[in-house]
Parts: C-alpha cells; structure tokens; sequence
C-alpha cells in the first residue's frame, strides 16, 4: 500500500456516501492567533463545527497536511513526526455514530477497501464520568458489527475525548479510536490499549457538546462528526512495515541521502536516526515554505519553527558526512512526492528552493563561527564546561551532541549534568516566556508594542461595558502598528456602539489613569473581579498571578485584568485611540483593529 493509494481509496470511499471531497486547508491557520499550524484535519472545519453552513454541504471528507512541533526531539524514533497527513470525513448535522462507526469498520474490513482481518482490530470508546455518560450507544453499534466486547475498551478524557482531557472552550465529544494489531504473535482475545503492538490508527469524534468559556458543557443543536485516520502509520501497518519510515513516503528521502552521504539508511544506529530527522524536517520545511500562505525563515511564531526544523536538518546532515548543501536536492524529491496530493507545493517550488538554500547556507556560516567559538574555549581550558556547551548551544545553535562530537574528537568529554543544569533554567525562563504570549504579554517590549498592550486592556473592559458581560477574549496580537483583539460576540459591532466603546477608551487616557498591579491567588483576583483568563498555569507559575489596574482605590478602576505585563505606567501615555476595523473572524467572533497615537509632544 502506498500514500497515493490510500488517500485515493479513502475520498472515493466516502465520495461513493455522499462526500463532497474538500482540498486540503492551509498549513498556517488563517484567523486562529491560539496555534500556530494546522494539527488535525478538524481544525479548519471549526467555524462549521459551530454551525457556520459550509460550501460543501453536511458531507466533507479530505487529505489535511498537518504539522506538530512539539516533540520535535523525539523523531528519529519510530514514529514520532513533525509533517504528517490525516485522512477524515465529517458530518456536519447530518449522520451520527451509527453511520460513522459502520462506515469506518466497512472501510478497515470491506474485501474492496482496507481488507483488515477483523482479529486484527480493536477499539476503545469513552467510558463516562461525572460531565458526560458513558458512551454506550458506540460500544452497541460496534458490537452490532461483530466486534467482541474483549475487543472493546472503556477510557476517560484524556484517551476518548476530542479534544483530549475535554479542558478546551469549543466543540468537543467522546471519541472512539480503532487500533490494528502489529505483534508478531496472533494478537491476543483481550484487548489492552497499553501493549504498545496496538496501534491507533483511526479516531471518530462524536461532537456532541460545546464547552463555554466558563467550562459548562452545552449540547450542541447540530451534533456533528470528526474523524481522523493517520495517513503514514496507516500506510505502515497494511504493509507490514513496524515503522513509517520503511513506506514509500520516506525511502525515496532516505534514498537521495543515501547518494548524497554515501552511507546505508540502517547501516547503523546513529545514520538511521540522523536520516530520519534529515527526511522529516526537510519534508515539513518544504511542506510549510511550499504552502500558499506560506511563511519564511525568522525568529518568531511559524518562521522560528521552519528555522529550527532547517537548522536541526542541516545539523544531521552534517553528522551524515554531507559535504555542502544538500536540502535542495531532498526538497525536490519532496515536491515530486506531494505535489499531486498538494498542488501548492508544486506551484511554489521555486520559492521553496530559494528560501531553503538561502537558510542554509546562513546556518552553515553560523556553525563556522560556532566551531571557530569551540576551538578559542577548548584552548583556554583545554576541556568544555556545561556552561561553554550551553553557550554553544543558544548562540551558535550547537546541539550538545555535536559539541560531544567535537569533544570527543580531542579526546574529551562534556559535562551533561552542568550543561542540563543550565538547559533546565533557560527552559523554565522561556517556559514563562510563552506562558506570558499567551496571556496576551509579549515578547517585544517596545514602547509602542506596550502602549497597545495598555490599550488592549481598556479596549476590553469598554467592550464589556458597551456589549455586555459574554464578551470573552478569543485572541490578541499585537504588532508595533496596531493591536488586533478577537472576542466572543453574537453579531456585527453597530458604528454606534464602535463609536462608544472607543470614546470610553479615549476617556480612560484623558483620565491619564495609572497602570499598577499587584500579586494575587486566583480566589484573590477573582473576589478583585478581573478579567482574564484564569488558568491553573498561571497558578503553577508561582502560586500568583498579576492582575492590572487601571485607575486607583479612591476613584475607583477602570480596568481589572490577569496579565503578565508589561504596562505603561500611565494611560494617558497611549495619547489617543481609533479603531481601524470591525469584522467577523467565525461564528460569534469578531475581531477590531485599532492604533494609539503616541503621548503628545
Ligand atoms: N480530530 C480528531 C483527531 O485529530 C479526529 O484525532
């Protein structure tokens, strides 16, 4: 079985039940500030899993590419990668499990589909708790179809709920997930989800709830269904292979490396491992600069995540011998791969060349200048400390391995312990680093930005004031130009209560207000009556959380938030206030724009 092949069998199956067969959404999210990149083919569908009617009608099925960073330091194992696809249909208000459930197993087990021995296959669905019951009606429907109640398995939120732990505002559901057994053995009559040869392959969500911004569950009007089949493990499992890597959607890869590093994918652990991380980073780097809205290298959001995955390629490219550049070659083998599945990647084959080469050869002289750094601290001690290795590793981008390597090279060794002494503070500051952007803090604290983030702040509260109490905050970014603030609210914004709310803001800088805040437990600033986002995160962060204060004691705030700062000191330094824009973002979203003019001279 090949990835073109199971994509084609996938849309016909579902084509052939009323499916309208959707393209693939764009890697980067367009209107969705809380994640940086496509993770699940039911991302872009959201607006419609709220209700928004979609082109398409109440039947979709698609290929979405999909992209997940975060263990990015787990692949070059068997199966952890940062560019996956996901094959998934969805009923928006129209069928339910009992098509849904019936369909996937038909598609696993049809003699003209998948052809899976039903003994090969078993599932989990949720179990209920104090929120939710049980999901009995999928556990029936599944034994309906022959699948033996030892086959079945009974999970909490965390395994069978979509999204996982069932924490998110947004639809959600109970899930039921299908496993194929990979053991060399017969697999055994009873099914434990935690015997690692049962591997998930295909997840239906049945959404069934919509969870408010206070963490009630409602159920939905129109109960709609997600689902979601692994595209890469799927290909491995039906061809017998015990990874994703040994599938026709990586041994082309592994193939122009092996031309290009003259060693054998396999020959040993270290090569196998560094290709690995080689053919994955450089298909996402391509997959993301190959995307109509696609981004290029930088240091910040989806730029510094395509960066990293250039630089970490180019890094094990090095380990592999390769001698000079070397992602173009492989890029254009990715593109041969996927351009018919993505046309976009085709389209823009040029660009990804340019900007790939372009990276690279900026990292390749950052690595001279790195090693060059190596040998002046290697010669003052005739050794490198954790901390030279650490300091190797944020300026240079040296990974310690390397900086090991080239130790090793002179007969000594690196201190790890120091060097993850170092590694565990650096992490706990960019930790609160990322916990602050996303409490609507900031990484640039130019004046500009933190005046914007003042008037945030106000913009807020006066929303709150001129449309009521249900506005939440669905998102901010903030750039040196303007600030953008999205917010829960049924409809349209009038012009007449724009014009309010920005007069009350404007009042609030005439006021020239001081900014101060103070430190509070979440029960502290609640009884405050802040804003915000109470989250335990901010809680673990240290016990306390801060809460912004337009205004004083004696005169009475303006505005109480939960925010990491940083602030003006006083509000009549953001000088005045325009909203730019008013618009819709989704169902029940809308987004402004708006600038400050700066203190006056
Ligand atoms: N949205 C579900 C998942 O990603 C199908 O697993």
């Amino acid at each position: 079985m090949t990835g073109s092949e199971l994509r084609a069998l996938f849309l016909r199956f579902y084509q052939e039940r009323g499916h309208t067969i959707i393209p693939s959404a764009s890697l980067v999210p367009e209107n969705d500030p809380s994640v940086l990149f496509t993770t699940a083919g039911m991302h872009p569908l959201v607006p419609f899993l709220l209700g928004e009617p979609h082109p398409g009608g109440t039947r979709l099925a698609d290929v979405q590419k999909c992209i997940r960073t975060g263990d990015i330091e787990e692949v070059g194992d068997n199966r952890h990668l940062t560019f996956f696809e996901m094959l998934g249909n969805w009923s928006l208000g129209d069928y339910f499990k009992d098509d849904a459930i019936r369909w996937s197993w038909e598609f696993l087990t049809g003699k003209k589909w998948l052809n899976i021995k039903p003994a090969k296959l078993a599932v989990t669905v949720f179990a209920g708790d104090p929120d939710a019951p049980r999901d009995e009606e999928s556990a029936a429907i599944w034994k309906s179809l022959g699948v033996p109640e030892t086959r079945i398995a009974y999970l909490g939120k965390d395994d069978n709920w979509w999204p996982a732990g069932g924490k998110h505002p947004g639809p959600q559901g109970p899930d039921t997930e299908m496993f194929y057994w990979t053991g060399d053995a017969p697999a055994p009559e009873t099914f434990d989800p935690k015997d690692e040869r049962w591997v998930e392959i295909w997840n239906d969500v049945f959404m069934q709830f919509a969870k408010t911004p206070e963490g009630t569950l409602v159920p939905l009007a129109k109960k709609n269904v997600d689902t979601g089949l692994g595209l890469e493990r799927t290909v491995a499992v039906l061809s017998g292979k015990k990874t994703v890597f040994e599938t026709d959607l990586f041994l082309p890869l592994f193939a122009v490396l092996e031309t290009l590093s003259g060693k054998n994918y396999g020959a040993d652990e270290a090569t196998t491992r560094a290709m690995r991380i080689v053919a994955d980073h450089v298909k996402a780097a391509v997959m993301i600069l190959g995307d109509d809205r696609g981004v290029t290298p930088s240091n910040v959001d989806q730029g510094y995540v395509l960066r990293r995955l250039i630089r970490r390629a180019v890094r094990f490219g090095r380990q592999l011998g390769i001698q000079g550049e070397f992602c173009v070659p492989l890029a254009d083998e990715v593109v041969r791969m996927y351009q018919d599945a993505y046309p976009d990647v085709g389209r823009n084959r040029e660009r990804v060349a340019t900007e790939l080469l372009k990276e690279e050869q900026k990292f390749r002289r950052t690595l001279e200048h790195g090693l060059k750094e190596f040998e002046k601290l290697f010669a003052k001690n005739g050794a490198i400390t954790g901390e030279d290795a650490f300091v190797l590793y944020t300026t240079y981008g040296f990974p310690l391995e390397l900086t090991e390597e080239l130790a090793r090279e002179r007969g000594q060794g690196v201190d790890r312990e120091s060097f993850q002494a170092e590694f565990k503070k650096h992490q706990d500051l960019s930790r609160a680093g990322s916990e602050q952007k996303f409490a609507g803090g900031l990484a640039d604290h130019s004046e500009e930005v933190v005046r914007l983030h003042t008037a945030t702040h106000l913009l807020h509260r006066a929303l709150k004031n001129v449309l009521g109490d249900h506005v939440m905050q669905k998102g901010s970014n903030i750039t040196r130009e303007r600030l953008r603030f999205d917010f829960t609210n049924p409809e349209k914004v009038t012009a007449e209560q724009l014009a309010e709310v920005e007069r009350q803001v404007n009042q609030a800088i005439a006021d020239d207000l001081p900014m101060n805040y103070d430190e509070m437990t979440t029960e502290e600033a609640k009884a405050a009556g802040a804003i915000g986002y109470f989250d335990d995160k901010y809680a673990q962060l240290g016990g306390k959380i801060k809460v912004y204060r337009a205004g004083s004691p004696d005169k009475g705030y303006f505005s109480v938030e939960i925010c990491g700062g940083p602030h003006v000191t006083h509000t009549g330094d953001l000088g005045g206030f325009k909203i730019q824009k008013e618009e819709a973002v989704a169902a029940g979203i809308r987004r402004i724009k708006a600038a400050v003019t700066g203190p006056k001279a």
